[in-house]
């Protein structure tokens, strides 16, 4: 069977392979309060469809063993990348502990393709090198060492999942590290046929996210990234920095 990455939204975003293993399916097993219906939609008519929007992880179990346990090409769908804030390691080692090998199929997540969609670089030489992917501690909670005020500390690119409800919150504490006037980006559904994509500051982070009513699907990127000067620039592609496939400056790249 397949755990398959069904990317944000957008079927076109799938991988190539994800679609292959979708278009072959023929037990589909995914949240249909998560993943697009346009992407489930690529599986074939004939294929077993089953919702696990309210299914614990022991019917979830259930269902998928019985279905690979009859032969079935099982294709368990998760929204963005599988390896993200999803419930990927319990089934695999549920799965394993069951003998049943798992492929796990990459996915676009929600980070990248907000980010894609800003036409924006996360990384900035000189500005921000590195990318946190967290989110608000709600009802899962998160490690003492992780909180947001620690992870804020670094100034980091910043991507929050799962972290709408709690905005007030989080924006508080990133307020306690990043300035009032860091750019956020909020990204609703994006890919999606109704997505919205505001742009706004950390200080106006929680008042844009409730005057749109955002609650559900929500990604925050809280990024000095996204206000760049346009005169920083990469080393990679700097005339007087030579490396293995460029001499210096004026050389052919040729070599
Ligand atoms: C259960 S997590 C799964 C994340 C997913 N595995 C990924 O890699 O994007 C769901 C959260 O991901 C984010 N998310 C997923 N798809 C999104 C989309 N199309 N637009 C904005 N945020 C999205 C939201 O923060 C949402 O609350």
């Amino acid at each position: 069977m397949a755990v398959v990455g069904a990317g944000p939204g957008a079927p076109d975003l799938l991988t190539m392979r994800a679609h292959q293993r979708i278009r072959e399916a023929q037990v589909l097993v995914w949240a249909d309060s998560l993943v697009s219906p346009a992407v489930a939609a690529l599986a074939p008519a004939d294929c077993a469809r089953i919702s696990t929007r309210s299914l614990t992880l022991e019917a979830v179990m259930e269902v998928m063993l019985e279905q690979v346990r009859a032969g079935k090409r099982v294709v368990r769908l998760h929204d963005g990348d599988p390896c993200l804030y999803g419930a990927l390691h319990e089934q695999i080692c549920r799965l394993s502990e069951a003998g049943v090998t798992v492929e796990v199929v990459p996915g676009v997540s929600a980070y990248q393709a907000t980010a894609a969609a800003l036409g924006q670089s996360l990384t900035i030489p000189g500005l921000v090198q590195t990318i946190v992917l967290t989110r608000a501690a709600g009802r899962t909670g998160t490690p003492e060492r992780e909180t947001l005020k620690q992870v804020a500390a670094l100034r980091a690119s910043l991507c929050l999942y799962l972290s709408a409800r709690h905005v007030d919150a989080v924006q508080e504490e990133l307020l306690l590290h990043y300035p009032a006037d860091t750019p956020v980006a909020i990204a609703f559904r994006i890919s999606w046929p109704d997505e919205r994509l505001l742009l706004t500051t950390l200080g106006a982070m929680a008042a844009t996210t409730t005057a749109h009513k955002l609650i559900r699907t929500t990604l925050y990127l809280v990024s000095p990234a996204l206000a760049a000067s346009p005169t920083c620039r990469s080393r990679l592609y700097a005339p007087g920095h030579t490396h293995l496939f460029r001499g210096g400056q004026g050389q052919s790249a040729a070599r």
